[in-house]
């Protein structure tokens, strides 16, 4: 038996930067009076934190806190300008494997303009991997780089959460975007991934797109897309977009999930021109709220206060950046805002559709499979050098000192330069130059590896960095030049 008095939850609470204390107080508000049964520790994280030095832009207490109650509501913040600031949601998602971001966005027509009356679609979005990894450097006078690093795990623990999602909430259709023509490694292991557990799941429908052709239609006939599961920047860019053309990127919240922990954040950010105004909306994050209540377990205040909230918005009653002269009926600021959907507790839609969320549902988990180990050999290193020579002069020297491997190909910027290059293409002063056994087959042996690193430098040609050629199973894990 659960007593009301057994339901309260801690959770931890940051108001943020910028417009974030205003909404976070409106939504606390709404919920609190909608019977959210919550104990409420507040944390301070964001601008002054990191003025006060800390990079991360959250301190000890704060991660204490979080450990603790393992629900987080935030408030958007302000990371300040200029180097060395870490971005703390990145940082937060990352330190406590938070690898699913759900972004529903829903248009709420005729209320709220959207070219999109239809569109219901749900992102969910790699939270952790991609080219978040923040691993950049500088390697020559001419170049920088970024690791894009896509796990098999991370995204399979994805993608049944999205499965599992479709499945909870009724929905038919299950969409991946990636770029796997281009990074036939990286996104085609997504791919695969998406592939293979949409496999487990005959009753949902199941579609495959390449990014850019996908994010078209995405925007221009949303309502052919349900639930859309993609990697971390591809998802960054698209919720916006989704959210945007569904009303307005102001209206979505987002949760972000963990096996453990999860934090509930609006999609937008601090908007610092409009702090300390009353005019911001706090819509985003208390859909966010929303969602974390469903989380929690208190899944009827979360329909009680959803169901106010689209009954408020169907009544007209809406802040600046939603207004329409046209449908809306009053304009309000952030606290009449809440004011008004606190009066509709209670009610539900006249027209948009009334949510339903069970009184305490169990949370999706999800599990990764267990794979036995392939077998990894070693089969040549691509080393990478800074050099200004011509390919022709930097070959002799790789050559010369190739010893028992054999230089295979030479590529600039991923397109084959040597041999046999031409000399309409473009090259900057950053080559990357294959070595493997002369058969091209055969495992390479590390001492031979290092051996040439060590020819190299002495030979006057250091290298930047190197990457290991690799079969697993049999099959290569690297590869092929442009043009190759
Ligand atoms: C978001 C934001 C963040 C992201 C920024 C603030 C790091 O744009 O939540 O979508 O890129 O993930
Ligand atoms: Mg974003």
């Amino acid at each position: 038996m659960t007593t009301q008095a057994s339901r309260t939850v801690p959770i931890t609470v940051a108001y943020g930067d910028g417009i974030g204390p205003e909404i976070m107080d409106a939504t606390l508000r709404i919920i609190t009076s909608g019977g959210a049964d919550l104990d409420v520790d507040v944390i301070q994280i964001g601008e002054a934190v990191y003025k006060a030095g800390n990079t991360a832009g959250i301190g000890p207490e704060a991660w204490e806190s979080l450990r603790r109650t393992k629900v987080f509501l935030k408030a958007p913040i302000t990371t300040p300008e200029g180097g060395g600031y870490k971005s703390l949601n990145v940082t937060v998602r990352k330190a406590f494997g938070l690898f699913a971001n759900v972004r529903p966005c829903p248009s709420y027509s005729p209320f709220i303009a959207t070219k999109h009356p239809g569109m219901d679609v749900v992102i969910v979005r790699e939270n952790e991997e991609d080219l978040y990894g923040g691993i950049e450097h500088r390697q020559t006078e001419d170049v920088t780089q970024c690791l894009k690093l896509i796990s098999r795990p991370g995204t399979e623990r994805l993608i049944r959460y999205a499965f599992e999602y479709a499945r909870r909430y009724g929905r038919s259709k299950v969409t991946c975007f990636t770029k796997d023509n281009i990074m036939k490694i990286t996104d085609g292991l997504f791919h695969r991934v998406f592939d293979e557990v949409a496999a487990e799941y005959p009753d949902l429908e199941s579609e495959h797109w390449i990014v850019d052709i996908g994010a078209a239609k995405l925007a221009d006939t949303p309502e052919a897309f349900d639930v859309v599961v993609l990697p971390n920047l591809y998802g960054d860019i698209l919720s916006d977009v989704a959210a945007q053309i569904a009303g307005s990127v102001g209206l979505a919240g987002s949760a972000n999930i963990g096996s453990e922990v999860a934090m509930f954040e609006a999609i937008h950010g601090s908007a610092p021109r409009r702090a300390g105004q009353n005019v911001a909306n706090p819509s985003g994050l208390l859909l966010a709220a929303v969602q974390m209540l469903v989380h929690i377990g208190q899944g009827d205040v979360a329909e009680r206060v959803h169901n106010a909230w689209l009954r408020t918005i169907e009544d007209g009653v809406h802040t600046y950046d939603i207004f329409d002269p046209e449908v809306s009926k009053e304009k309000v600021g952030t606290s009449q805002f809440a004011d008004a959907v606190i009066a509709r507790l209670g009610e539900e839609p006249k027209t948009l559709r009334a949510v339903h969320y069970p009184a305490s549902a169990e949370r999706i988990s999800v599990a990764v499979k267990e794979r036995p180990p392939a077998k990894k050999e070693l089969v040549g290193i691509d080393v990478f050098v800074d050099s200004r020579q011509p390919v022709e002069e930097l070959a002799k020297v790789l050559e010369a000192n190739a010893g028992p491997l054999q230089l295979v190909m030479i590529t600039n910027r991923g397109q084959k330069v040597y041999p046999g290059g031409i000399p309409e293409t473009f090259c900057v002063d950053h080559w990357r130059c294959r070595f493997q056994a002369p058969d091209g087959t055969s495992p390479v042996a590390y001492d031979d590896v290092v051996a040439l690193l060590g020819r190299l430098v002495a030979a006057g040609q250091p290298f930047i960095k190197t990457e290991g050629l690799f079969t697993f199973d049999g099959e290569p894990g690297f590869s092929l030049g442009q043009g190759q």
